[in-house]
């Protein structure tokens, strides 16, 4: 069943408190809930049913205004409780029965090695008891836990603690209050053995917030990390937004069993233990800063997603795309600004580009769904981040900022919509963005050709842009966007010119903020003594694909760009060019060599002071594979990796003795710190080894490796070094990952980088190394960290063998899919995505992909989740 945005209605009742207990046993739990109702004044119907959701559950009692209901006033099938001849006002008491040990879907309530936990987001409060599971029905909960106090002695929810009280008998009991009304997906519960690391945050107002992050005895150890990062999104949310935290407690719950990153549950946020534990000697720098974003992210989410929720689903982007965009914005004043925005361009180019051009395109804000858990897509995320971006660009950070004080001064306590942060956005500013809107609504990524003119009389200079998106599902025809330009233009010596429009006065030299509106539009520029050289898209001001531009203008860009980032991309379309053409020329049988003087330009960049060290690791080196293979009409597997790999060979020979001194430049072995500067050192070091690895017989490089694979006292030089011996046939590497997988074996997140790792090898036998890894005694589809760390990173990290010819990387991921579709329907759709890649394949691979996705949508019992993914792949 299709769910559509177009049939949105009011709810026919309200909710305003819901009273929830829970008795928590080995076989099983009892939940009781008491809800206060009214019928919603806003809605015409007067004897309208109330229809309640739910799940899996086992009703065991009912009662109306404490009088039990007889059985000819409702009715239950397997997805509602339905209760007629309701008055205006009453309160609904529901006993349900629910099996959290034997919840292998992790949603609802669940156990995760021995604790109970929930995850709600977005329905999975339907699975713990009957309830209007939307979210704009915004109630006040309380909740009282009871458990076995040995086995759980720690019990959580959201608000407040109002009680604990030891029962006897070995059991106990806690009550929490939460006084901010909030939607079914926000509610959480904990009940386990944890140990919590306390710490305290005193806001701008001067309250003291208690912060505590549980986790399982030894795992303590790691939180320190998340702990700061906590503090720092703290204060960086009260400077930057004005928003401050509105409890006196805020928790947050590591689990190793869980779907996703975290989650933002009112005051006691859940999260995966890879986004929050984090040590050097376990986590490389990249888990560090993912720890840091992802605390940010979730701890955002208060405001931008709690405070103000969405009215329904499809309004997701409303608090994802948001927070996502302020969670970039807070790492970027973190750590290194243009790395940083690197970073995200990369991950949006690598993920979302290739979503938006497939079969389940869709706009941030889709207009339908089957399964409302497969559209937590990265573009309601990353894409929808942009799309926040780019009202910031356009309407520049001041007008932004009374945007989103109007939009709190609107809409604070209430279930929001798209549209209403766009309205606040346009009042605050007085800026027009009725075109811009078009963003929510189009999916597919719009590819933009720019040509130049320059007219020497006049001294003018002239760039004329067109855009145009192509068709994608359900959207043949596509409209002009509202893009903004960001422009700079450079003189000969690569220094910023003023853009200054036809007619303008003399602005600044600098970047300009353009807005490109039409299909065809042409920007005139006066007041140049020469041609200049355009900088186009600074910052990368929209989520477009550019066209290729001319060698010469790259390369002057590479070496002169004042926007960094601009500098990184014109670095990577110039290697991209390059690629290609060898790419072309190796199907052709023809002799291929990478361009000396792109090798000379990357030697140039590896010691220029001027540069810190990781925009150095970032711009020398080469775009990836997935990314190349996004850039062809039909895509050359076997060409692309062959190729790229002998072009990093053409480097490493090349600069192989400055390679080496900026290794040892960068060996730091002062103490441990994650500041950018010593991130940046060893980002630079590592990116230099990774050439040197591929120097086969130069002892002295494979010494270094094999050095710092054994020895080296941070998981991020390790697993650097392990990443140079995935890839290469020596003696030595069965032994050093042995003894990896010894030293590890009992660290669940850094096994799960030794799953990773031999998942994304390019060496032969690699997809029978994989199957027979399925077999080893530490693997399980049912941990979705584990289970990610081997298939999905064969399917995302390893084009090479997830795409050969012969098709067995295909029946492989099928095979797992069909694993997990019972189990855990929600992981099963995700790591199925890349099986709907095929149209840009050749007809071999594309019928064997399509085969597999026959088969799947052929096995029997198909999840919600698994079809809808499959069945929009196939079509
Ligand atoms: N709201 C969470 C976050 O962005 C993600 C939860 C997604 N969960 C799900 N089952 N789809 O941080
Ligand atoms: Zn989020």
């Amino acid at each position: 069943r299709t769910i559509r945005l177009a049939d949105y209605r009011l709810p026919d009742f309200l909710i305003d408190a819901v009273d929830l207990a829970f008795d928590l046993r080995e076989d099983g739990a009892t939940v009781t809930s008491r809800l206060t109702m009214r019928r919603n004044p806003a809605t015409s119907d007067p004897a309208a049913p109330l229809v309640l959701d739910g799940q899996d559950l086992k009703l065991t009692g009912i009662a109306l205004d404490g009088e039990a209901l007889g059985a000819n006033r409702y009715t239950v099938d397997a997805e509602h409780l339905t209760v007629t001849d309701l008055p205006g006002v009453f309160t609904l008491d529901i006993t349900t029965e629910i099996a959290p040990q034997q919840n292998t879907t992790m949603q609802g309530l669940y156990t995760s090695g021995g604790n109970f936990c929930t995850q709600c987001e977005a329905e999975g409060f339907r699975h713990i008891t009957y309830y209007l599971d939307r979210p704009d029905i915004l109630a006040r909960y309380t909740t009282t836990i009871v458990a076995d106090k040995a086995k759980y002695p720690v019990l959580l929810s959201n608000g407040n603690p109002v009680e604990t009280t030891d029962l006897g008998g070995g059991r106990h009991r806690a009550k929490w209050e939460d006084p901010f009304p909030k939607p079914s997906y926000l509610f959480a519960l904990v009940a386990g053995d944890l140990v919590a690391v306390e710490d305290s945050f005193t806001t701008r107002s001067g309250r003291d917030i208690a912060l505590k992050i549980f986790t399982r005895r030894g795992d303590h150890t790691k939180v320190d990390h998340a702990m700061r990062a906590l503090k720092a999104s703290m204060a960086w949310d009260e400077q930057v937004y004005g928003f401050e935290y509105d409890l006196d407690l805020f928790m947050i719950v590591a689990v190793s069993d869980f779907n996703m990153g975290a989650m933002e549950n009112k005051g006691l946020n859940i999260f995966n233990t890879a986004l929050v534990l984090a040590s050097r000697e376990t986590a490389t720098d990249g888990d560090f800063q993912r720890v840091e974003s992802v605390v940010a992210h979730e701890y955002f989410h208060n405001w931008t997603g709690n405070r103000i929720t969405c009215r329904d689903w499809f309004q997701l982007s409303l608090k994802e795309g948001l927070t996502v965009f302020r969670d970039q914005e807070f790492s970027g004043d973190m750590n290194s600004r243009p790395v940083q925005r690197i970073t995200d361009v990369r991950r949006l180019r690598a993920i979302q580009f290739p979503e938006d051009g497939g079969p389940i395109a869709h706009p941030i804000r889709p207009e339908s769904y089957i399964e409302i858990n497969n559209f937590y897509t990265p573009t309601v995320y990353e894409k929808g981040a942009e799309v926040i971006r780019m009202i910031h660009t356009l309407i520049g950070p001041e007008r932004y900022r009374k945007g989103m004080d109007l939009y709190v001064a609107r809409h604070d306590g209430q279930a929001a919509t798209c549209e209403n942060f766009v309205a606040a956005m346009e009042d605050a500013s007085g800026t027009d963005l009725k075109l811009f809107r078009r963003w929510y609504s189009q999916a597919g990524t719009p590819e933009i050709v720019v040509e130049d003119s320059w007219d020497d009389a006049a001294g003018r200079y002239s760039l004329t842009l067109r855009q145009s998106t192509g068709p994608t599902p359900g959207q043949p025809d596509k409209q002009p966007l509202h893009i903004p330009f960001a422009l700079g233009l450079l003189d000969a010596q690569g220094r910023d010119l003023p853009v200054r429009l036809a007619g303008e006065a003399a602005p600044a030299a600098g970047t300009r903020v353009l807005s490109l509106t039409a299909a065809e539009q042409r920007f005139d520029f006066d007041g140049l003594a020469a041609r200049p050289v355009p900088s186009l898209f600074r910052g990368f001001s929209a989520p477009i694909k550019l066209a290729p531009q001319p060698r010469d203008r790259l390369a002057f860009l590479f070496a002169h760009d004042s926007d960094p980032f601009n500098r990184w991309e014109a670095g990577q379309q110039l290697a991209t060019q390059l690629l290609l053409e060898g790419v072309a020329a190796r199907k052709a049988g023809q002799d291929w060599r990478l361009d000396a003087e792109f090798v000379a330009a990357i030697g140039r960049l590896l010691d220029d002071p001027a540069l810190d060290a990781a925009f150095i690791a970032e711009a020398t080196a080469l775009p990836g594979e997935s990314f190349l293979a996004d850039q062809m009409r039909v895509i050359d597997v076997e060409g692309i990796h062959a190729v790229r790999e002998a072009a990093r060979l053409a480097v490493a020979t090349a600069l192989r003795d400055r390679l080496l001194a900026v290794y040892r430049a960068n060996d730091d072995h002062g103490p441990f710190d994650v500041s950018a500067a010593a991130v940046g050192k060893r980002a630079l070091k590592n990116a230099a080894l990774s050439y040197l690895g591929l120097l086969r017989d130069d002892a002295e490089a494979t010494a270094l490796v094999l050095a710092q694979a054994r020895g080296a006292q941070t998981m991020t030089d390790v697993l650097a070094a392990l990443t140079v011996l995935r890839d290469r046939d020596i003696p030595e590497r069965a032994q050093v990952l042995q003894d990896f997988y010894d030293r590890w074996q009992d660290e669940p997140l850094v096994i799960d980088k030794w799953f990773a790792l031999q998942a994304t090898s390019s060496l032969p036998g690699t997809l029978d190394a994989i199957r027979a890894l399925t077999r080893h005694p530490a693997f399980t589809l049912r941990n979705p960290n584990r289970a990610r760390a081997l298939i999905s990173s064969l399917a995302m990290g390893n084009p090479l063998h997830f795409h050969a010819a012969d098709g067995a990387g295909y029946a492989f991921l099928a095979d797992q899919v069909l694993a997990l579709n019972a189990a855990n329907p929600q992981l099963a759709a995700r790591i199925l995505v890349p099986l709907g890649r095929w149209q840009r394949h050749d007809p071999g691979r594309q019928a064997a992909m399509q085969a597999q996705l026959d088969r799947i949508l052929a096995a029997p019992d198909l999840s919600r989740d698994v079809y809808e993914i499959a069945a929009k792949s196939r079509a």
